[in-house]
């Protein structure tokens, strides 16, 4: 009898110990459970990393770019977005960068709007010994010198800031934009940017760069041509009328930029470059010179 009471006692305390073990049980693996759904769950929010983020902004329309950055905070001249504009190298002696559809068709019909009836003969800035007779025929566009503030559509405010962007040269070193028609036959021999102090007498800053904007399509010649293209041509025998070398087909909205500094500030001597004659269509053109030194022109960017 005591044995059995001891027993059934024995039995009855198992049965209230299974029954709280599997009460705990059940709360651990659902807990447990639980927890790991949880933390499966914040593992895979990392991994498709949909934490918010600064606002992106792509500047090109064009550019279906959809690649999320992780942006770093920016200084306060800096900005809160990403910049995204395509570009190919199409040498690098000299270094030239073709950036198809830079400027937009509208921007285009703008620029060449802003400069119909305001157009003369383009000048060339004559060596030692150099006559407004002697060089006739070297340059035979006809152009207009425009700044950003004399349009009031912004149109050439936002090419200006586009160009300081891409060539990282603050917009206080550039000179006005210089819009340029070449129709039939007209041309632009090869020369250089850079005046060569040699020629030109001391100089208090240099053409560095430029940026070209087409702002109509070419059908037959009117090509940017660089005929010294990684050392070609340079034996002496170079006719500078000849259109040889690498050649740019000029197409609307599109821009190329090219050096005509080394980096250490002397002249690249195959940054010759010239405009083939045009021989079908008339060709529209923004070129924006690039100095070495302040313009003293407002630069917000
Ligand atoms: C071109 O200029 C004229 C006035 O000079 C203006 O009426 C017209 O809207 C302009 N067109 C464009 C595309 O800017
Ligand atoms: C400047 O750089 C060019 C290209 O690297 C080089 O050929 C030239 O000798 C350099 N000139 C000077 C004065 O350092």
């Amino acid at each position: 009898m005591k044995a059995k009471s001891v027993k059934r006692n024995w039995s009855a305390k198992t049965n209230t110990l299974s029954f709280s073990s599997v009460f705990l049980i059940c709360i651990f693996f659902f807990l447990g459970g639980f927890f790991c759904s949880t933390l499966i769950f914040h593992s895979q929010e990392e991994e498709n990393d949909i934490r918010p983020r600064p606002m992106t902004r792509l500047l090109e329309k064009s550019a279906k770019e959809e690649t999320k950055y992780n942006l770093l905070p920016a200084g306060e001249s800096g900005d809160d977005f990403i910049t995204s504009i395509p570009f190919q190298v199409l040498s690098w002696r000299p270094r030239a960068l073709y950036f198809p559809n830079f400027a937009s068709s509208e921007q285009c019909k703008r620029m060449i709007n802003l400069s119909k009836g305001r157009l003369r003969p383009s000048g060339l800035k004559l060596r030692k010994g150099e006559t407004k007779e002697s060089t006739k025929g070297i340059r035979t566009s006809s152009g207009v010198f425009i700044t950003a503030s004399e349009d009031e559509t912004g149109v050439l405010d936002a090419i200006e800031e586009k160009i300081a962007r891409v060539s990282k040269i603050p917009r206080s070193n550039v000179e006005a934009f210089n819009i340029l028609r070449y129709e039939l036959g007209q041309r632009y021999v090869s020369h250089y940017d850079a005046f060569d102090p040699a020629e030109h007498g001391p100089q208090e800053s240099q053409r560095m760069a430029t940026f070209l904007v087409y702002l109509t399509d070419v059908p037959e010649g009117g090509e940017t041509m660089f005929p010294y293209e990684n050392g070609l041509n340079m034996d002496g025998s170079y006719n500078f009328e000849d259109c040889i070398g690498l050649r740019v087909r000029p197409r609307k909205g599109d821009g190329i930029l090219f050096y005509s500094l080394f980096p250490n500030g002397t002249i690249d001597p195959t940054s010759l470059h010239g405009s083939c004659p045009v021989i079908k269509g008339t060709k529209w053109v923004a070129t924006k010179w690039i100095r070495n030194e302040d313009q003293g022109r407002p630069s917000i960017i």
